[in-house]
């Protein structure tokens, strides 16, 4: 909404609300944000965080008065983990700077605390600290929970009553796992209410924070072109692709535990399906388009065994009547990339059929929204091959990002935290989005545990199970 552009103009401009005509700040109205990230001693906090807190500091994102805690159970120093920090920032976004300064300038606004997640006694000590910090200004805390499941609702409950703000908000962001089912959901969402309002409650899909997910509704919405197509009148299939060319890599544990449909599936692809299909929202707001977001998930068909290799995915809408929606998620693949593909259908009494042979298939319009990497909108259209005969070939209408857009793209992370800070909920799962998604799962899920079914095995850097493409032809789709 218009608060949320005015407020990251304001953020941008670093030109506090309470800034005077004449540019005096008013101090003593300022207000200050801390953001502690919970289990700052693993391995997201390093990889993701604290490189993206750094990419919102150099864009002067970060609002004026800041300050970045780490908080662990692991003995550290505030040099020890400057050190730990420094070794994972990078000039992200202009490579030909040398911008070491501002990375020593980001580095003295980190400090670290050392505390177990279940005392509210060590939270109150960082109650301290953080005041000592926010030296009388309104004081704003964002949590970031980087921590393992299991554990975060003793970190919630001693943040919650230990160390929430007294005069101004309090947010905690929450990472996935969000449960393993329905039912597990449902209680850890109990749990954390129990803590804190929903609107406190930031569950984080990084997904939904990446460049092209966050263009698929601009693409749909403001152009004229695409969505008098999108629907079950012209598409015949969309294809929601995930792979990675590794393996579990250390993470064996807690995949034997959740696995890919809960890990890729549940959250990343469904998000994206949501909004690839959802009608269009009243607003840009945040609950406009969570609403619609929810009634799209809640119209799906739950998925049946019979439907699993791969997952096939109805909307019984008018909308999408009849179109199947496949997913296919998997690591150890022969390729990294993350796309949606929408096939469309024949032209019917196609002029040029003659020139595709029996291979009709080939005829069709497909649209690529690659979301990584190297990222690129294309369509796939027929086309004349240029010469004196009649020769089709199929080429690209080709928007690709590296070439069309110099700067560089952000991490999903960067946006997902600003937007927390900013108290913009649109890219955080609502709690009735993940009960609706959930639902869509969980019966498969339990049929697929309860009748220890086997997965079908494929060799480590292959294309997958030969069962995927068995699945596709009984939808009449090809894998693209
Ligand atoms: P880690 O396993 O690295 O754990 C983070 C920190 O939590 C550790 O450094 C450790 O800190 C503390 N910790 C670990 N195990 C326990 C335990 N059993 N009891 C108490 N404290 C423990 O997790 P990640 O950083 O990989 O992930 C953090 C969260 O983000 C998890 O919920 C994960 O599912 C989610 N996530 C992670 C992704 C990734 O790429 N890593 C991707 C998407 C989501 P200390 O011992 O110092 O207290
Ligand atoms: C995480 C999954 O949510 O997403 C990982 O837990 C996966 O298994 C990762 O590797 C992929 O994220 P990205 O941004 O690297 O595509």
């Amino acid at each position: 909404g218009t608060s949320h552009k005015q407020l990251k103009a304001d953020l941008l401009s670093l030109k506090s609300p309470d800034e005077s005509e004449d540019g005096f700040e008013k101090d003593e109205n300022e207000s200050s944000v801390s953001i502690t990230v919970v289990g700052a001693s693993g391995d997201l906090a390093k990889k993701k965080i604290f490189p993206a807190l750094f990419a919102l500091y150099y864009e002067d994102c970060l609002p004026k008065h800041f300050t970045i805690y780490g908080y662990a159970r692991s003995k550290m120093t505030d040099a020890e983990l400057r050190n730990m920090v420094s070794k994972t920032l990078t000039c992200r976004i202009d490579k030909r700077e040398n911008c070491n300064e501002k990375m020593d300038q980001f580095l003295k606004r980190c400090f670290y605390h050392s505390g177990q997640y279940d005392s509210q006694e060590n939270f109150a000590a960082r109650d301290k600290k953080l005041k000592e910090h926010e030296g009388g200004r309104t004081s704003n805390r964002l949590f970031y929970l980087s921590i393992p499941p299991n554990i975060f609702i003793d970190a919630v409950k001693c943040a919650s009553l230990s160390a929430s703000s007294g005069n101004g908000w309090t947010r905690v962001i929450v990472e996935k796992p969000f449960g393993r089912d329905s039912e597990s959901s449902a209680a850890l969402t109990k749990s954390l209410k129990q803590y804190l309002t929903e609107d406190q409650i930031f569950r984080i899909d990084h997904y939904l924070g990446k460049e092209l997910v966050e263009n698929l509704s601009v693409l749909r919405f403001s152009n004229l072109i695409f969505e008098p197509l999108w629907s079950r009148q012209y598409i015949r299939n969309v294809q929601l692709i995930f792979s990675e060319d590794f393996g579990t890599e250390g993470r064996g544990g807690y995949f034997d535990h959740y696995g890919i449909i809960r890990d890729i599936m549940q959250n990343h692809l469904l998000q994206i399906l949501a909004l690839f299909a959802m009608e269009t929202p009243v607003s840009l707001d945040a609950e406009d388009i969570r609403n619609e977001k929810v009634k799209v998930l809640r119209s799906m068909r739950p998925l049946r065994l019979e439907d699993v290799v791969i997952a096939a995915l109805f909307i019984d809408n008018a909308r999408w009547d009849g179109v199947p929606f496949l997913m296919k998620a998997g690591k150890a693949l022969h390729n990294k990339r993350a796309e949606i593909r929408v096939q469309f259908r024949h032209v019917p009494g196609n002029l040029y059929n003659r020139n595709f042979g029996t291979d009709l298939d080939r005829a069709t319009n497909e649209l690529v929204i690659r979301v990584q990497p190297d990222e690129a909108i294309y369509l796939k259209i027929n086309n004349k091959v240029p010469g004196l005969g009649m020769k089709l070939d199929r080429s690209n209408l080709n928007l690709h990002y590296a070439a069309r857009y110099s700067k560089e793209i952000p991490d999903a992370y960067e946006r997902l935290l600003l937007d927390a800070i900013e108290g913009e909920r649109r890219l955080f799962i609502r709690s009735d989005e993940l009960d609706a998604a959930w639902s869509l799962f969980t019966p498969v899920l339990k049929d697929l545990e309860e009748k220890k079914i086997i997965p079908e095995y494929y060799p480590y850097g292959s294309r997958g199970p030969v069962g995927a493409h068995y699945l596709a032809a009984r939808h009449n789709v090809r894998w693209g």
